[in-house]
C-alpha cells in the first residue's frame, strides 16, 4: 500500500473507530484481573498507589538544546519501566510544559502504559490517549489512578482514555488538539500484542509499516490545530549487521502529509542492550545504536508563506 497527500481521507474510515474506556470499566476490569501482559511482560493494575513525589527531582531542568538524555528515566508519581519501550516521562513533561499551556489539550495516539497522560494530569493539561491494545488503555486507567489536587489549580484535568487505532481517531474533531505527542512502535522491534490484535503495527513488515505511518500522520494532522506542534520519538534497528533507518521513513511519512520540520531533537538510549540487540560476546564490527530521534513537526497555517520553510518540508 503507497499513500499519497489526498489519498489518506479515503483510507481513515477503514479502520476501527474509538472506544471510551471510562473509570467504571477499569474497576469492574480490575474487580476480577490483578495481571495483564504487555507483549510476554507481566504488569500489575488494581493495586493502590502509594505515590511519593508529584514531580521530577529538584535538580530537573528543561531541556535548551537538541540532545537530550535521561541517565535515570524519572519514577515520580505513577510512572514506571516495567511497560516494554516505554517513554521517559522527561520526554512529554518537556514537550508539553514548552508547547501548550495549562487547560490545553494533548493527544497521545499510541500512549501504552499513559506515561503521557500522567504529565497531563500533573501539569493540568487535558488529555486523550489512544491505544490498540485495550489492555495497555486499563494499564493508563490504573496509571491515572491517584489523586492530584495541585494548590493552584482552577478546575480538574480531564483526562479520556480510548481503545482505537490511531489511522482513525474519529471522535476528535478537525483542528482542535494543541499538542499530540506520541510514541509509535519501531516496526516490528517490540512485539505488543502478539498476533491478538491485527491492527498493531508492531506486527508489520516495514514497508507496510511505513504505509500505516502515513495515515497515523495524516489523522494527527488532521485533529492538530494549525501552528501547532507535533511530536513523534522514534528509533532505528539494525539487521545482518546493517543499519535500518526507520526514522527516515517514519520522517518521510509526516512530511508528505504536509507537516513542516520544527526539530530533530536526538535522544540519547542508556540501556540499548536490553531494549534493541542481543549481543553476543565482544566480537562485533558495528557501533551500539544509542539514540533515537524526537521529531517535532508544525502543522502550518493556511496562508502561512511556505516558501520561506520550502526545505523543512517534503521538498523531493
Ligand atoms: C512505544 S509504545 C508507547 C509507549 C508509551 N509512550 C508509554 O510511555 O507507555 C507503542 C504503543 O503503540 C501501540 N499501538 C500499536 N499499533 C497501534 C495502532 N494502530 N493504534 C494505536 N496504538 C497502537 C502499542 O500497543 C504500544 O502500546
Amino acid at each position: 500500500m503507497s499513500l499519497q497527500q489526498g489519498s489518506v481521507a479515503t483510507q481513515r474510515p477503514t479502520y476501527r473507530g474509538m472506544q471510551l474506556v471510562t473509570v467504571e470499566e477499569y474497576r469492574r476490569f480490575t474487580a476480577v484481573r490483578e495481571v495483564v501482559t504487555i507483549g510476554t511482560v507481566p504488569v500489575r493494575v488494581g493495586r493502590p498507589w502509594r505515590v511519593k513525589d508529584y514531580g521530577p527531582p529538584e535538580d530537573y531542568k528543561i531541556e535548551e538544546s537538541t540532545v537530550w538524555s535521561f541517565p535515570s528515566r524519572g519514577e515520580w508519581a505513577t510512572h514506571s519501566g516495567n511497560y516494554r519501550g516505554n517513554w521517559s516521562p522527561f520526554i512529554p513533561r518537556n514537550l508539553i510544559n514548552k508547547y501548550t499551556r495549562p487547560g490545553e489539550l494533548v493527544l497521545d495516539e499510541m500512549c501504552g502504559s499513559g506515561t503521557t497522560l500522567v504529565e497531563c494530569k500533573l501539569l493540568g493539561r487535558n488529555g486523550i490517549g489512544v491505544d490498540v491494545n485495550p489492555d495497555a488503555v486499563m494499564i493508563q486507567r490504573d496509571r491515572l489512578n491517584f489523586d492530584y489536587h495541585p494548590l493552584d489549580s482552577q478546575n480538574g484535568t480531564n483526562v479520556r482514555t480510548y481503545v482505537g487505532d490511531a489511522r482513525n481517531l474519529d471522535l476528535v474533531r478537525d483542528d482542535c488538539v494543541d499538542l499530540v505527542a506520541t510514541h509509535p512502535p519501531y516496526a516490528g522491534i517490540i512485539s505488543y500484542t502478539g498476533h491478538r490484535v491485527d491492527a498493531d503495527l508492531s506486527r508489520l513488515k516495514l514497508p507496510d509499516y511505513l504505509a500505516a505511518m502515513r495515515v497515523v500522520a495524516a489523522e494527527a494532522y488532521r485533529v492538530l490545530k494549525p501552528d501547532h506542534y507535533c511530536a513523534v520519538l522514534i528509533g532505528d534497528t539494525r539487521k545482518a549487521r546493517h543499519y535500518i533507518p526507520i526514522s527516515i521513513g517514519v520522517l518521510q511519512s509526516f512530511l508528505s502529509v504536509g507537516f513542516t520540520l520544527k526539530e530533530d531533537i536526538i535522544k540519547l538510549q542508556h540501556k540499548m542492550m536490553m531494549t534493541r540487540q542481543k549481543w553476543r560476546g565482544r566480537n562485533y564490527d558495528f557501533y551500539k545504536i544509542a539514540h533515537e530521534h524526537l521529531y517535532i513537526f508544525r502543522k502550518p497555517t493556511g496562508d502561512e508563506d511556505l516558501g520561506r520553510v520550502k526545505y523543512s518540508r517534503k521538498w523531493w
